[in-house]
């Protein structure tokens, strides 16, 4: 990777949250940064960013903001046209971070996942580049049987989980095949910091849980909550774990790497052990969590309910999954000196903690509710939900 003094790296992506993360981390390490921002962002909104987020990190370091280029990024079929400006500064290494994590939305998915893919080799093959590293996903294999290996995904799965998976594929399969040496790096579900808790993302995976439950279930019953809960082990990583693999993988893999970024297996709690714990904050009566969709009952639930297990579906399906990542690069990093925090049951607390600390929804419900009141004073452990049933009650 390129230091001060030498050349510097694109890092296309750099105001997304792991793009970000990558940023500082790499401005931390006294790398040179040209970063292409799309409209709604600006040179000092982006530093404000990183600044928040290093000072949330209790990271004191000086940084030194001349390190850091933003140039205005063009439409996507105009980035090759950026290849004398960005030789004349020096850059010499691609880090693509962009992406979209739409579901469903193919047409969007095109245009990021791939066009814009597409668009930065070509680029980079103008630039005559060291390496291009690609941010990816643990899931882009989709549904195969057995090990998900360090390699490109050489057959096609059973299923997708999502429209996403499979465009994430693809555009690894454009990365290996276009003939720059190359870095992939797929991490599983990122959550917030180990230590703190806080997170800097879209309120995606658990957050997207405790947010959408917090909003569409609190104000009601707490008697009875159902949950599609798997008793799967959820693949998370943390945030301050991500960006550490991922400065180490930059830095420290040979070329044509792939490597997965994911907690240890036996370290990792089930879906349902997190369900409990969540459920533990509300006083909760009783708690019914299905392995899939086909066992919840056809009766007794009511519309509200429904349309939360609708909402949840897609998530739970894809942690229903029994995904097993090889970890080779990981454990290779790991004997070399990362730290590389495992995400554990405790973990995810401080985790949980720090959403429910910040939202003002569940303050809100916790406040206005004595029961809520005196459950979130008791420990969790004190407060599991009297029942816990799983399958059709
Ligand atoms: N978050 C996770 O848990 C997770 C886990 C595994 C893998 N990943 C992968 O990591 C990548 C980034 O995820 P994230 O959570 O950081 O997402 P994010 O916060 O939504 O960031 C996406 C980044 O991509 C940029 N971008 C989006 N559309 C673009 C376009 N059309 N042209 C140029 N730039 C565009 C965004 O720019 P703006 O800021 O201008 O919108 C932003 O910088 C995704 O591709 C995903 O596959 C994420």
């Amino acid at each position: 990777m390129t230091k001060e003094n030498e050349n510097s790296v694109l890092l296309v992506g750099a105001t997304g949250y792991l793009g970000s993360l990558v940023a500082a981390g790499l401005l931390c390490e006294g790398y040179r940064i040209v970063a292409p921002l799309r409209q709604s962002h600006t040179r000092q909104s982006f530093i404000n960013k990183l600044k928040s987020d290093l000072a949330a990190e209790e990271v004191n370091a000086e940084i030194d903001f001349d390190r850091l280029t933003t140039i205005s990024l063009p439409p996507v079929q105009e980035i090759p046209d950026l290849t004398a400006e960005l030789h004349a500064l020096g850059v010499n290494e691609i880090i693509h971070c962009a992406g979209s994590v739409d579901y469903f939305d193919t047409e969007k998915l095109k245009a990021v996942n791939i066009d814009l893919t597409n668009s930065l080799l070509t680029l980079g093959k103008q630039l005559q580049i060291k390496r291009f590293a690609y941010l990816s996903t643990a899931f882009s294999s989709g549904f195969i049987d057995g090990l998900v290996r360090e390699i490109l995904h050489q057959q096609q799965p059973k299923a997708d989980p999502t429209e996403y998976t499979k465009s994430k594929r693809e555009a690894e399969a454009l990365v290996s095949n276009s003939g720059l040496p190359f870095l992939i790096i797929r991490p599983s579900i990122v959550i917030g910091d180990s230590r703190k808790g806080h997170y800097n993302g879209k309120p995606y995976g658990l957050y997207q849980l405790w947010a959408a439950f917090v909003k569409f279930l609190c104000g009601h019953s707490r008697n009875v909550f159902h949950f599609i809960a798997p008793s799967e082990k959820l693949h998370l990583i943390h945030q301050d774990a991500f960006k550490a693999g991922f400065i180490a993988a930059c830095k420290q893999l040979p070329d044509n790497s792939i490597v997965h970024l994911t907690s240890r297996h036996e370290t990792l709690p089930t879906f349902v052990e997190l369900v409990q714990q969540w459920s533990a904050i509300w006083d909760v009566k009783e708690v019914h969590c299905y392995k899939d969709a086909s066992e919840i009952p056809a009766t007794g639930i009511d519309r509200r309910t429904k349309m939360w297990l609708d909402f949840t579906a897609v998530n739970t399906d894809i942690a229903a999954h029994p995904w097993q990542f090889q970890t080779a690069g990981l454990d290779q990093l790991r004997l070399a000196g990362l730290k590389f925090r495992d995400v554990t049951l405790d973990t995810v607390r401080v985790c949980q903690d720090h959403f429910i600390a910040h939202s003002q929804r569940a303050q809100a419900l916790l406040k206005k509710d004595k029961d809520g009141l005196s459950a979130a004073a008791k420990s969790a452990n004190s407060n599991i939900p009297k029942k816990i049933a799983s399958g059709v009650s």
